[in-house]
């Protein structure tokens, strides 16, 4: 057997199609985890910031100097900047073999093959609008596997004039119900136990799929499969809250109570600037019947400060409403100029430097904000699904809540893989740190 290196960055979606990777190449190559020792090497990328696209650039220049010692090393770019790149990644990196997008993975062992014939280098990167992802049996897990992630749509239509996602994933694409559940039934059979369904906007599963059900419907089958204990998905476009969705929270059991629903900005104009389609107000509103419905629900967000013509009035909105909000945890990014996109022309850039202190304003007050949300839980007992050891100490544990809370606790036995009862002690911004658990686990 050969050894293949795969390097993956960005998002959940990267994650899978890595994991997708190795499950297609799995007749020939074993995955290793260093670089050095591989016959292949692919670097999965993500072009969603410039910080993100930089990033293969230099470890791409990595990968050379290993390429330089062993000729016989074949390296590959794939993922959102080999999709937006194209040829032109070839040119800018002539050592490399291969450059494919994320439909490319399915035509690997061809790909491979010409490269192997001597065909020179092989660039793949069409995207097709009525390609489906395969299903691959059976699963390819890594670690211990507690949680897995299925790709149920690929692409987006909805156009944020900010994003680069509808120019390097295509337009949206609905995998058939059937071969979700089944590659979630496979996962779960393999001993996982939170699902996470993935797409970049998955409320508008199923919409463009002929007689493919709706996106709460589909939610009900997959909770319906027996043995999965923990489901969840990402990410949702706020205009796309259907009150059946919001039902679901209520409704399902194994549905948790969580919710990432990136908001962008807390101010209309900015908003209306970024092409979002709805006003803060009826964000806030979304909130409210989710709470309404599921009181325990928790909700993260993603937010851009910075965007072309943001003043400060409108960056005090975006603080006024993370207060209103009250979200358990955000990612906040600095706006970032993307090719193709309708927001890299707008008037009104905002300076580097205003960019940053805004972000350090932004952070500071989300810390005060989640430190309150997490001390809710001193003194309470919480269900963890043991994920693994912790990374700061090896000697504890580390799961989640279902509300995504990470938890660290010590534990007299090795219980990942289990569902522990854990008192509290203490919070921090982040995460909540546990004593041992007190009831015995329910694996
Ligand atoms: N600049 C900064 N942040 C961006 N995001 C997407 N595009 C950009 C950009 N050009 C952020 C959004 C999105 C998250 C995945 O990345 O907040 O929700
Ligand atoms: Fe990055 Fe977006 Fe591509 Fe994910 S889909 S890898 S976030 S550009």
């Amino acid at each position: 057997m050969k050894r293949l290196y795969i390097a993956t960055l960005g998002c959940q979606m990267n994650e899978y199609d890595s994991l997708k990777m190795a499950q297609v190449l799995s007749q020939d190559y074993v995955v290793t985890d260093t670089p050095e020792d591989a016959d292949l090497i692919l670097l999965n990328t993500c072009s969603i910031r410039e910080k993100a696209e930089n990033k293969v650039y230099s470890l791409a220049g990595r990968f050379r100097l290993l390429k330089e010692k062993r000729p016989k090393l074949l390296v590959g770019v794939c993922g959102c900047v080999a999709q937006q790149e194209g040829a032109r990644l070839l040119r800018r990196l002539p050592f490399l073999d291969l450059v494919f997008g994320p439909q490319g993975i399915y035509r690997l062992p061809e790909m491979l093959d010409a490269v192997r014939r001597g065909e020179g280098p092989c660039c793949d990167t069409r995207l097709m609008k009525d390609f489906v992802i395969p299903c691959l049996d059976p699963p390819v897990l890594v670690g211990g596997s507690v949680k897995a992630s299925v790709t149920i749509m690929q692409g987006c239509d909805n156009f944020c004039t900010y994003c680069v996602v509808p120019y390097v994933r295509g337009r949206e694409t609905s995998r058939p119900p059937e071969d979700i559940i089944r590659e979630v039934k496979g996962l779960v059979e393999a001993g996982v136990k939170d699902i996470t369904l993935l797409g970049q906007n998955v409320n508008s599963y199923g919409k463009k799929g002929a007689g493919f059900p709706d996106f709460p419907e589909l939610l009900k089958r997959v909770a319906a499969i027996p043995g999965l204990f923990r489901l969840r998905f990402t990410t949702s476009h706020p205009r796309d809250i259907s009150d059946a969705l919001i039902r679901s929270f209520a409704e399902i059991p194994n549905l948790c109570e969580h919710l990432h629903l990136p908001v962008q900005s807390g101010s209309d104009r900015i908003l209306s600037r970024m092409n979002r389609h709805y006003t803060r107000e009826q964000y806030l509103e979304v909130i409210r019947r989710l709470r309404l419905a599921c009181p325990s629900i928790t909700f993260t967000t993603d937010v851009i400060v910075g965007f072309p013509g943001e003043t400060d009035e409108d960056f005090e909105q975006t603080l006024s409403l993370l207060s209103q909000v009250e979200y358990d945890d955000i990612f906040a990014f600095k706006y970032s100029k993307r090719p193709f996109t309708r927001a890299a022309d707008l008037d009104g850039q905002v300076q580097e430097e205003v960019k940053q202190e805004r972000l350090e304003i932004l952070l500071a007050h989300q810390r005060g904000i989640g430190l309150r949300r997490h001390e809710r839980f001193v003194g309470q007992e919480v269900e963890v699904l043991v994920e693994g050891r912790s990374k700061a100490d090896p000697n504890e544990f580390a799961g989640r809540t279902r509300g995504n809370h990470v938890v660290n606790f010590p534990s007299p036995t090795d219980c990942v893989g289990q569902c522990v009862t854990v008192p509290i002690i203490q919070a921090s911004y982040h995460s909540l740190k546990g004593k041992e658990p007190v009831r015995s686990p329910r694996s």
